[in-house]
């Protein structure tokens, strides 16, 4: 059976148990700003998970197409994706544990015959939040699940949800698939990631709302939220060893062995594979490369396939035919990949070019460290210069130690691992507050900081013209760091005209003001700021006197008079066409 009659036998089944079928939605979710993407069947539901009524009733199902990166290092092995599609039915205050429970396992023994002695299952085995689930162990066991193959396991493993920080989430009980491979060890279990045992269906029970303090009280209604992996559930079916031996994948996997030949890789095969349909996927639903949130991951992506096509000596060029082939695979299950496919793999192309640039100039960076390396009598690189490659020019980690390993250098993936890590909370409670409005532990300096960087992306707009955008920006009780287009170096004269220009609005003491509209009567305004990113309908618009309008999630001063003065300390290059500028507000006591 084909992924796509299988999707098709889903929401048949379901629609003959009173469910009616739902449209799947973009991979950028539309109503909620926590999360970067559509991860799950129900994220556009939760209104309704939480007691809105939903318009066609209380049973639905779907298809829905799904972008996770958690499992981005995962990618290679026989069942990880970063995109997938989800098959999904839910109960709103509906049908619970039992009706649930006996549909998924009707669905999967009679109507796609999957034999019985193959299936086991978990459950939630309870804590202080919820109780042991014994209601689904003992459904399971009256289906015909023997007492051996039903698990309990913890929250861990047998929770799910919520999508984002906070909202509706329960224990849940997965259904596990048995690949037929021998025990990896005595405690092999569905929670060994061995490949044994493989997940394909999760049946929440959805009764808990997680709040903002951690905790989790009861929904005012119990719902059901379920998720089939399409993409796993045909490999079953197919009885294929892993999901890129399904129709979905194959010719690509073909394709790079053609290409690559005596270099081929099995693992670069499948990341190449499964990380051009989920760029391409991306693109069609709007998202463009870029060194913020989606567009960072999406670039992420683009350059892992690069670099996996770059180890496997494939001409870089080929990136298209690889492209093509993956419409190819595809395109019958999402037609809108066939209809927008030149300008799809236009667009992957431009990215590839972009990372050549970087590339070149990171290898040239990393030679460096080389030679620093051996005037200090020392084969390591640390993991600082490691985590520069990685921030400034884009190099994942593993691509820096093979690139060392080649030379006969090693590096210190545990401090790089430390730094990333800082880095990556950094930016999330970035985001976290950004999302929020920014009203969370907003230091008096950090918030001087926001305001002096609307003034410092004004002042260069005026200096060097109006090319000179933000790209990025990055601010700590020290100091800001602003990136911005420009293609040469900013000279002393500019800069200091720059700083004067900021210090006058500071003097001029103008008052800040926020308000929120739509992002076209913000754009119609004439705000600047990044409108490819949408977080939502409404947006905050920040005007600074008669100098600057900018969208930004603030927070900011109220008046520009007591910030102090401002002093840019470095202008130095960031990436191509990208300059980097780091300034401090310094108050005279
Ligand atoms: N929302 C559940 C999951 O993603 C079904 O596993």
């Amino acid at each position: 059976m084909k992924a796509i009659e299988l999707r098709r036998k889903y929401i048949e089944f379901f629609k003959k148990y009173n469910h009616k079928e739902i449209p799947s939605a973009s991979l950028i979710p539309e109503n909620d700003p926590t999360v970067l993407f559509t991860t799950a069947g129900m994220h556009p539901l939760v209104p309704f998970l939480l007691g809105t009524s939903h318009p066609l009733g209380k049973r639905l199902t779907n298809y829905q197409k799904c972008l996770r990166t958690d499992d981005i290092d995962e990618v290679g092995d026989a069942g990880h994706l970063t995109f997938f599609e989800m098959m999904g039915n839910w109960s709103l205050g509906d049908y619970f544990k039992d009706e649930s429970i006996k549909m998924s396992y009707e669905f999967l023994t009679k109507e796609l015959g999957i034999d019985i002695r193959k299936i086991s299952v978990t459950v939630f085995e309870g804590d202080n939040d919820a109780p042991r689930d014994e209601t689904s162990a003992k459904i399971w066991e009256s289906l015909g699940i023997p007492k051996e193959r039903i698990y309990y396991f913890n929250k861990k493993a047998n929770w799910w949800g919520p999508a984002g920080q906070t909202g509706p989430c329960g224990p849940d009980t997965e259904i596990f698939f048995d690949t037929g491979k021998p025990k990896c060890s005595e405690n092999c279990d569905p929670s060994c990631d061995c490949g044994k045992y493989l997940e394909i269906w999760n049946n929440v029970f959805m009764e808990y709302n997680k709040t903002e303090d951690g905790n989790y009280e009861p929904l005012k209604q119990k719902n059901v939220d379920t998720g089939l992996g399409l993409e796993r559930a045909t490999m079953v079916l197919q009885g294929k060893e892993t999901v890129f031996d399904t129709e979905l994948f194959a010719p690509i996997i073909q394709k790079c062995k053609d290409l690559a030949r005596e270099n081929y890789n099995i693992q670069s095969g499948r990341i190449i594979a499964d990380h051009t349909r989920a760029s391409l996927m991306l693109l069609l639903d709007g998202v463009r490369p870029s060194n913020v949130e989606q567009g960072y991951i999406l670039r992420r992506l683009i350059r892992r396939v690069t670099r996996h096509l770059r180890k496997m000596n494939i001409n870089l060029e080929d990136i298209g035919i690889i492209a093509n082939t993956t419409i190819d695979c595809s395109k019958e299950m999402y037609p809108d990949l066939e209809k927008n496919r030149d300008e799809l793999i236009k667009l992957l192309i431009q990215e590839k070019d972009k990372f050549i640039i970087t590339l070149e100039n990171g290898e040239k960076e990393f030679n460096k460290y080389l030679k620093h390396a051996d005037s200090e009598n020392t084969k390591v690189i640390s993991g600082d210069k490691v985590f520069k490659l990685y921030d400034t020019f884009g190099f994942p980690p593993e691509m820096t130690e093979e690139l060392a390993q080649e030379q006969g250098y090693t590096i210190d993936m545990d401090t790089f691992n430390k730094l990333y890590k800082e880095h990556q909370e950094k930016s999330r409670e970035g985001a976290t507050q950004k999302f929020k409005g920014g009203i969370a532990d907003h230091s008096e300096k950090t918030t001087a900081y926001h305001t002096a960087t609307h003034l410092l992306h004004k002042a260069l707009q005026i200096v060097l013209g109006e090319h000179a955008t933000q790209c990025g920006s990055n601010i700590t009780e020290e100091r800001l760091r602003f990136d911005f287009k420009h293609p040469q170096k900013v000279t002393p004269e500019e800069l200091q005209r720059v700083e004067d220009i900021v210090n006058e609005q500071i003097k001029r003491d103008l008052v800040v003001t926020c308000e929120e509209m739509s992002l076209a009567e913000a754009k119609a305004n004439g705000a600047t700021g990044l409108f490819e990113n949408k977080y939502g309908d409404f947006v905050k618009v920040y005007t600074i006197g008669d100098f600057s309008k900018e969208i930004c999630g603030g927070p900011h001063l109220d008046r520009t008079g007591d910030m102090g003065t401002f002093k840019i300390k470095k202008e130095e290059a960031s990436s191509a066409g990208v300059r980097r500028i780091k300034a401090l507000l310094v108050k005279e006591e």
